[in-house]
């Protein structure tokens, strides 16, 4: 049967889009969201339509968020940290390269 690696006990908070959440400890960034309810992780570039994760394993890019500023970040790929800032995206993002213009 499954079970989880990391200790379930052993929770963190983060935000999305200014919604405090709370999560598992070593899990990533698309499982947390998930498992707080949250079905639309960003808007597709042509036409607007909600997107979600669909691999879960890095191949189809439907996770995209925006990580503490950086744009384009592979939330199933990406380990959930305390304090985490997760924000929804909305059509094409501006490349920041990490960095606040
Ligand atoms: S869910 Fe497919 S790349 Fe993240």
């Amino acid at each position: 049967m499954f079970r989880r690696i990391a200790d379930p006990d052993a929770t963190l908070s983060f935000t999305f889009d200014g919604r405090t959440l709370n999560a598992a400890r070593g899990v990533s960034v698309a499982a947390a969201l998930l498992q707080a309810g949250v079905r639309v992780f960003r808007h597709s570039v042509v036409g607007g339509e909600p997107r979600a994760p669909y691999c879960l394993m890095g191949v189809c890019f439907e996770c995209l968020v925006t990580i503490d500023g950086v744009a384009n970040r592979q939330s199933c790929l990406t380990e959930v940290l305390d304090g985490m800032v997760v924000e929804s995206q909305s059509g094409a993002p501006a490349i920041t390269q990490g960095r606040e213009e």
